[in-house]
């Protein structure tokens, strides 16, 4: 899906499955019909452009209130304000809600998040208190995304677009990676951290991380992400 839709699109859980929604045109059904096979249709007569804004809903994890600029903060708690575009990362995947779980458990401290996507990771760990904050993404679309969700949040973060497997991930307390299970794998031996929350990868998959002892584990649909301390 990424591949065939690099501008988005949406997961939603239905029971044990996930559906994945497209909103595209006649072109982009017959992509889906010859990667897929079988697809269904349904059609949306205007302003379907946008109508994955139908699926940026907020979430509430904790203290914080996590959703679009078209919505309205939950009374109480933290807002964090993300305006995705074309990047990952509305706060509504189990991977980021698992790994938001985790950060508000953790002793405050300096943080990087390696594939910030949206920013979303990196923006709710300013506003629980860790800092200084940097976010990294290999994407344009990612750090441009990140920087204008920051601003929209108004906490203060080094954005920087690097590739994390290729150049050196700055040192900081606390580093964060909701990638694939390759990339976090190999990730590892490249942190200077304490501590690494890492996530995108299915509860089935076991995660060793070359440096670090495994301390615990927390699963969502499927999903897990899991929390390591320096060996
Ligand atoms: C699954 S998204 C996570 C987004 C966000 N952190 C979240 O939890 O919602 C993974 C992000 O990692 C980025 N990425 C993948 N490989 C990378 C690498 N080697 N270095 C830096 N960023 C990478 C992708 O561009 C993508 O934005």
């Amino acid at each position: 899906m990424v591949e065939l839709f690099p501008a988005g699109f949406a997961e939603e859980s239905r029971g044990e499955a996930v559906e994945l929604v497209a909103f595209t045109d006649e072109a982009g059904v017959r992509r889906m019909e010859e990667t897929f096979g079988e697809v269904g249709t349904a059609a949306v007569l205007s302003g379907w452009e946008d109508e994955w804004r139908r699926f940026h809903v907020p979430v509430l994890v904790g203290s914080l209130w996590v959703g679009p600029p078209w919505a309205e903060p939950a009374p109480g708690l933290t807002p964090v304000v993300i305006d995705p575009g074309r990047a990952f990362g509305t706060g509504g995947h189990a991977t980021t809600r698992l790994c938001l779980e985790l950060l508000h458990e953790l002793e405050r401290g300096s943080f990087v998040d390696v594939g910030c996507g949206s920013g979303v990771l990196a923006i709710a760990a300013a506003k629980l208190g860790f800092g200084p904050v940097v976010a990294l993404d290999l994407d344009e679309a990612a750090v441009e995304a990140a920087r204008r969700n920051a601003a929209l949040t108004a906490v203060e973060l080094e954005v920087r677009r690097l590739d994390a497997l290729a150049k050196p991930v700055p040192a900081a307390d606390i580093a964060l990676a909701n990638l694939d299970l390759a990339t976090v794998m190999d990730l590892a031996p490249r942190l200077a951290s304490r501590h690494a929350v890492t996530s995108g990868y299915y509860e089935s998959e076991p995660v060793t991380l070359a440096g670090f002892r495994h301390l615990e584990r927390r699963c969502r649909d499927s999903w897990a992400a899991d929390l390591f301390v320096r060996e």
